[in-house]
């Protein structure tokens, strides 16, 4: 059963255990030892929530928060999150402002953003920390690794900002047999070489996403930034594996019921077509609400802890599914699209193979019109973006 605090919304939620996440946390601190974590909780922490995530993840003594946007960033701070924020992606010149003014850290890796920085810095009087980003072979953003001696007099002439990190991103750590992830290692460490011979010696280096804090030590340097793995999952199924468990689940109900007979079609396009006499359940959630369109007709979900096929098209708001198995379900059961139920269990890697995408996709996908439930040391919280539309 769902809590009463659920039922002024659809009945569909995401349950985010917040002792799982403080578990998994403990998990990754035991497996890079001293090293400090900057938490990355960009794309509202990967669905899970973004505020709620920060404040659990701040109250267990997380040194660092990562997040793409400004945006992002200022979102936390008028939470009240007061660790340092890193802004992974950057900014652009127009939102130099914002970012000091929300205390916010961000990547540079542009000589207009270098400009844009110390202006702003300048009109403060303040001094800006940065990260530089430093591309050493993912090939999308930041300063190409071969292009930092050129780039770092700038840095060095530039007293407003004052370069506190540097970092790049590896591009095949989820492989541990790909010798690329060496070389972006090395290519990285000669750029903090060239880096201190203009007299930058940024304190935090940072490389380590959670594939490389599963299998590459040596790219673990002075702050590791794990995401997918603080969620409680291992990136590819070649890691060494970490006792991690997911965070999150997707539940929903079955909102009509009907017995449909052989050649009776559900859905888009008619993709589905009754071979026999079955029972259909429509569930309350759809491809906004993080079951991706493309499961339709693969894939199942679990209702009483057994497989109920995904059968016709996932629309925006409905998913259909076949009960003709399980008998005696009723109108308002429980179906679980990620999670647990019963002996069964589905993750979203699960779901993501069906769908023939990632993890991270799964997971970003579950939209914000679905409320959250948030569980931690035996309370419960609900956090919707509906909270004003319904009060
Ligand atoms: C710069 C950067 N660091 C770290 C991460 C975390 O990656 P993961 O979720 O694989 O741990 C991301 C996520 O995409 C990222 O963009």
């Amino acid at each position: 059963m769902s809590p009463s605090r659920l039922d002024p919304y659809r009945p569909t939620w995401a349950e985010i255990d917040l002792d799982a996440l403080a578990a998994n946390l403990a998990a990754v601190r035991q497996r890079v030892r001293a090293a400090p974590i900057l938490a990355v909780v960009k794309a509202d922490a990967y669905g899970h929530g973004a505020v709620e995530v920060a404040r659990a993840l701040e109250a267990e003594g997380v040194e660092t928060f990562g997040v793409a946007l400004p945006e992002e960033g200022i979102e936390l701070r008028r939470a009240g999150i007061a660790r340092p924020i890193v802004l992974l992606g950057g900014f652009t010149p127009e939102q130099a402002e914002p970012v000091l003014a929300h205390d916010l850290i961000p990547a540079i890796y542009r000589p207009d953003q270098v400009a844009a920085l110390a202006g702003a810095a300048s009109r403060r009087g303040v001094r800006a920390k940065a990260h530089l980003k430093i591309d050493t072979g993912m090939g999308r953003l930041g300063l190409p690794a071969a292009d930092v001696p050129a780039f770092a007099p700038l840095l060095e002439e530039t007293r407003a900002i004052d370069l506190c990190g540097a970092f790049s991103h590896l591009a095949v750590a989820d492989d541990p047999a790909d010798p690329f992830t060496r070389l972006q290692i090395d290519l990285f460490l000669r750029a903090l070489e060239a880096l201190r011979e203009r007299s930058l010696r940024p304190a935090q280096v940072h490389l380590a996403n959670s594939a490389a804090i599963l299998d590459h030590p040596p790219a673990w340097l002075t702050l590791v930034r794990p995401g997918l793995v603080l969620y409680g999952y291992l990136p590819s199924d070649r890691m060494t594996p970490l006792a991690v468990r997911p965070v999150l689940s997707l539940r929903s109900r079955i909102i009509y019921l009907k017995s449909v007979s052989p050649g009776t079609s559900l859905g888009y396009g008619r993709t589905f077509v009754a071979s026999r006499t079955t029972r259909v359940g429509s569930l309350a959630l759809g491809y906004d609400d993080g079951v991706p369109r493309s499961v339709g007709n693969k894939g199942h979900v679990l209702v009483r802890g057994r497989k109920a096929p995904i059968i016709g098209r996932v629309s925006m708001d409905l998913t259909t599914v076949d009960l003709g198995e399980i008998p005696d379900v009723a109108l308002g059961e429980e179906a679980v699209v990620i999670g647990r139920s019963g002996q069964e269990a589905l993750g979203a890697d699960q779901v993501a193979a069906w769908a023939g995408t990632i993890t991270w996709e799964v997971l970003c996908g579950i939209g914000s019109r679905v409320p959250r439930l948030y569980r931690r040391a035996g309370r419960e919280k609900v956090a919707s973006r509906f909270d004003a539309t319904l009060a």
